[in-house]
């Protein structure tokens, strides 16, 4: 069989980004961790404030699990409550969250953290905080005329630190 020259290349352009996409999909599943929700909780939305653990949104300090921290985080439109999160620096943290309303996001910017809320699902993730600072919580799924104002902090804190304004 001939192939013209032209077609031979456009063959290896085409299987050489495909194969360029699977490398790159396969550094993001596998070395980032990147994964979809495996959303197997479910929960009835219109029902989420008797519902464990959130009955109880905010920070939790954990003992005997492979998390130290559980933080609880009930989306509606549009805010999030607890409306600040704060952990220390080192610590492993599983997120809980769902929303009593429409589908919101839940991205912590320059983080790996980035959970779509899906009314009747509980969103789960665990990380590690190993970078002190100050991170924006931002919803990145749009939700209506107040999408833009529905944003939040986490603030990893270094326990160590020396504090240095007063
Ligand atoms: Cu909540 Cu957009």
């Amino acid at each position: 069989m001939h192939l013209h020259k032209y077609e031979k290349w456009w063959l290896v352009f085409g299987v050489g980004t495909l194969f360029a996409f699977l490398v790159i999909l396969g550094i993001g599943a596998f070395h980032n961790g990147t994964h979809p929700n495996q959303a197997r909780n479910i929960i009835d939305y219109e029902n989420v404030d008797n519902h464990a653990p959130f009955d109880n949104p905010g920070v939790h300090k954990v003992e005997g699990k492979d998390w130290d921290y559980e933080v609880v985080i009930v989306a509606s439109a549009f805010n999030y409550n607890p409306i600040e999160i704060e952990v220390p620096l080192g610590s492993v943290v599983k997120f809980y969250a769902t929303t009593k309303d429409v589908i919101h996001g839940f991205e912590v910017a320059q983080t790996n953290i980035n959970l779509m809320l899906e009314p009747g699902y509980i969103s789960e993730y665990v990380t590690e905080m190993n970078q002190a600072g100050e991170y924006l919580i931002v919803c990145n799924e749009y939700c209506g005329i107040g999408h833009a104002n529905m944003y939040s902090t986490l603030k990893v804190v270094d326990p160590n630190a020396t504090e240095n304004s007063q």
